[in-house]
């Protein structure tokens, strides 16, 4: 199985339905079709469904960046899993502003990604730890509890559908958008690794892609990519400048490219 890198732009709650379908326009303008490379938008849930209709399939996909894990019923408010089967390749769970926010708890995300599978939408599960526990020297811990509770009802079939996105609380840019050193992603990733590993075997290991999020922008997209075990880039808010996004999709390309000859 070979693995396309994957770029997801999470617009977070940006944008109105016009917006949006402006910057889709602009990022078919700029960003060309790369075989190797797959790019995900995560617009608001108002604009999954005019996007479905507006993107060129072959160049983007779309993502939600929430919903509930109940597939109906009377939960006023919320949008299922199920109504999102045709709209969505992927959805965002567990991402620190829903940990945070909206106090998401280990067993409620765990419940999302089973529900995302359960509907045929693939989760891009987020881990990461804030600057405190980094401090206390819990990271490991917390990465191994948000993994292991999230995964924890999925089959070693199901695990091939999940996506990891390794996105350290200190580093996005709504919550102090550090830096992160190569060496404490590489790390962090080599600890994912070892969790899938032990739960799921060796090849469900390799086979998984983890990618990284937190302050992520076109010069330092290349970077980021070129760290053992990076397989992507989760980015929030340089995915709202057209520039910026097209850039690091072919920042991407040329970091798949940089050893050998072009294969488009
Ligand atoms: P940021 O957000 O790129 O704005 O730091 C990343 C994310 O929240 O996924």
């Amino acid at each position: 199985m070979t693995k396309r890198t994957l770029i997801v732009g999470n617009w977070k709650m940006h944008l109105n339905t016009h917006e949006a379908s402006l910057l889709v326009k602009r990022l078919d303008d700029r960003i060309s079709l790369h075989r190797d490379i797959e790019v995900v938008l995560a617009p608001s849930m108002l604009s999954l469904q005019p996007l479905s209709v507006q993107i060129d399939r072959r160049k983007f996909r779309l993502a939600a960046q929430n919903a509930f894990y109940k597939d109906e019923g009377a939960f006023t408010g919320e949008v299922s899993f199920t109504m999102l089967r045709d709209l969505a390749h992927y959805v965002i769970i567990g991402h620190s502003e829903r940990r945070i926010h909206f106090h998401e708890s280990l067993e409620t995300i765990r419940d999302k990604v089973q529900a995302a599978v359960r509907n045929e939408i693939s989760p891009i599960l987020c881990v990461g730890e804030s600057q405190h526990e980094r401090s206390a020297g819990e990271t490991k811990r917390v990465i191994h509890d948000q993994i292991n509770t999230a995964l924890s009802n999925l089959t070693p079939e199901e695990i091939e559908q999940v996506v990891i996105a390794y996105e350290p609380v200190w580093a996005i840019s709504g919550f102090g958008g550090k830096l992160a050193k190569p060496d404490e992603i590489e790390k962090a990733i080599r600890v994912i690794r070892s969790l899938i590993k032990s739960s799921y075997g060796e090849s469900a290991a390799k086979n998984i892609r983890i990618l990284y999020g937190g302050s992520v922008d076109d010069h330092i997209a290349g970077g980021y990519l070129s760290i053992e075990g990076v397989d992507g880039l989760l980015v929030g808010n340089a995915s709202l400048n057209y520039h910026k996004f097209s850039g690091i999709v072919e920042s991407a390309h040329r970091q798949l490219h940089k050893d050998g000859p072009d294969h488009g």
